[in-house]
């Protein structure tokens, strides 16, 4: 993907991070999906009192995608403090979608750590096709 589409996903994620709901770990997380007609739906971690109800950023972003009708998902730009890598239930959802999804994960600077497909970071996955007869 080009630089400044790039650059703008991660700008994207960087603002949607700060309406993140995080008084029990305290570690905001951003993302920005790029779907393929071009629209960006951005999401933010929202924790709950009942740790387990906690819905992550990417997760947040994908389901407002897909609520609104867009299944075309084409990459995600993941913002933390660290760099922090996706979780397994977010590959998980990620898969559904689109296998090829670009993955993007940058720091809190914007400084991307990792440039990746959800393939490759979730190799074997259970997807669609595993439930073809
Ligand atoms: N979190 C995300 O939002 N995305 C991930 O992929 C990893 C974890 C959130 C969940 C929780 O609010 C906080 O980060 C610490 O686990």
């Amino acid at each position: 993907m080009d630089e400044n589409t790039k650059k703008q996903l991660i700008q994207e994620a960087i603002e949607a991070r700060r309406n993140a709901y995080v008084p029990y770990s305290t570690y905001p997380v951003g993302a920005a999906l790029l779907c393929k007609s071009g629209k960006v739906y951005t999401g933010a971690n929202i924790e709950n009192a009942a740790f387990p109800v906690t819905v992550c950023a990417e997760r947040v972003a994908i389901f407002k995608a897909v609520s609104e009708g867009n299944m075309d998902l084409d990459a995600i730009a993941v913002v933390t403090k660290n760099g922090g890598s996706p979780c397994g239930s977010c590959r998980q959802v990620m898969a559904e979608f689109n296998p090829e999804l670009i993955v993007i994960i940058a720091d809190e600077e914007g400084e991307v750590k990792q440039e990746t497909t959800l393939k490759e970071i979730l190799p074997g996955f259970f997807g669609p096709a595993s439930l073809a007869k």
